[in-house]
């Protein structure tokens, strides 16, 4: 493991792990709630030494599958997915792309940040997995072929649980030392709760002072909040990130909602569809977006 997805795999507040081995691709699950560790004086505490029990809820989990064997890495290339596959009872495929959020070069083991719906398919098949349980993927699937210093700037933007392709493309230029590539990472959540991979944003943010910033956009604040509050508007952007550039991409991903005011929604997977929204109002041109 490397040191960022040690650093990840500890910065949960709790942690239940279930093994899960199986001879094919299964897994080691660990689920974690989203409550945080305990921060400023003045802030509420969850836990007051009461005596009482607090029910935490569990929404999104971080998942680690064991490849089939502890020689390989996964061979994928960043950016790429994977996708997942399960067969209903009545026999239906349901098949839906992951992002994994671990190292290429990992050995043994892929990792995913995964997110349940309330009627989602395929989030609640795999929330309710056992130990040696098997879930079959196919892949990779590639979605975007990063090279070193492909660009001077590059402005990543997300919703949710679409920080996961934004943080292979960010974790593949700060793990490389020959990058010089600038980012702003600008990624909106509903609460500061829902923030995923924070501690790892963060750390990367604060070592690479220079050239990453991470600017986080939550609709619901709570109190001590040091982030922006509200959508992320044409604005904003235009006084935050750089100006429209052949050097500087922008990568978006997050819910439909999200497409539509930034930068328009795909037409299908492997059709971008026309730039709109915000980016466009910049002066931003269809060449310089891509949407995951
Ligand atoms: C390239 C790519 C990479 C992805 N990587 C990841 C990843 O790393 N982690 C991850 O958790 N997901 C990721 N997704 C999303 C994932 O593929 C599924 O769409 C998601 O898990 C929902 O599937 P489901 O079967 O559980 O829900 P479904 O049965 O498809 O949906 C049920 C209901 O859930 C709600 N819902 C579904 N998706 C959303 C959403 N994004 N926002 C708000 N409501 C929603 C809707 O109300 C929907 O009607 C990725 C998607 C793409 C295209
Ligand atoms: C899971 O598989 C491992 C290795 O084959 C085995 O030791 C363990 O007992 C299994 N656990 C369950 C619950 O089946
Ligand atoms: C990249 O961003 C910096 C500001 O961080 C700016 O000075 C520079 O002009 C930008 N270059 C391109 C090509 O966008």
């Amino acid at each position: 493991m490397s040191s960022i997805f040690s650093r990840f795999a500890s910065s949960r507040t709790q942690w239940v792990p279930f093994a899960v081995g199986g001879a094919a691709v299964a897994a080691s699950l660990y689920y974690s709630t989203t409550a945080r560790a305990p921060v400023a004086n003045e802030t509420p505490a969850a836990f007051k030494g009461d005596n009482e029990w607090v029910d935490l809820k569990v929404n999104t989990r971080h998942f680690y599958f064991a490849l089939p064997s502890a020689d390989q890495v996964s061979g994928l290339k960043t950016a790429s997915m994977l996708l997942g596959k399960y067969v209903t009872e009545k026999g239906n495929n349901v098949i839906r792309p992951y992002t994994p959020i671990s190292d290429n070069d990992q050995k043994g083991q892929i990792e995913f940040v995964i997110k349940r719906y309330p009627t989602g398919k395929f989030g609640n098949h795999l929330f309710s997995l056992k130990e040696n349980d098997t879930v079959t993927f196919k892949g990779p699937v590639r979605k975007w072929e990063w090279t070193p210093n492909q660009f001077e700037n590059v402005t990543l933007i997300g919703g949710g649980s679409g920080i996961t392709p934004l943080w292979q493309i960010l974790h593949e230029i700060t793990k490389n030392p020959e990058e010089k590539t600038k980012v702003n990472l600008v990624y909106g959540n509903k609460t500061p709760e829902d923030i995923l991979l924070k501690k790892d944003l963060d750390a990367i943010a604060e070592k690479f002072s220079d050239r990453v910033k991470v600017h986080y956009f939550v609709d619901k604040p709570v109190d001590g909040w040091k982030g922006e509050t509200g959508f992320i508007t044409k604005d904003w952007l235009s006084k935050n990130v750089p100006h429209p550039d052949n050097s500087h991409q922008v990568f978006v991903c997050g819910p439909p909602p999200l497409y539509e005011a930034i930068s328009g929604n795909k037409v299908s997977p492997s059709d971008q569809g026309e730039l709109t929204g915000a980016l466009k109002e910049l002066g931003f041109t269809k060449d310089n977006v891509f949407k995951f």
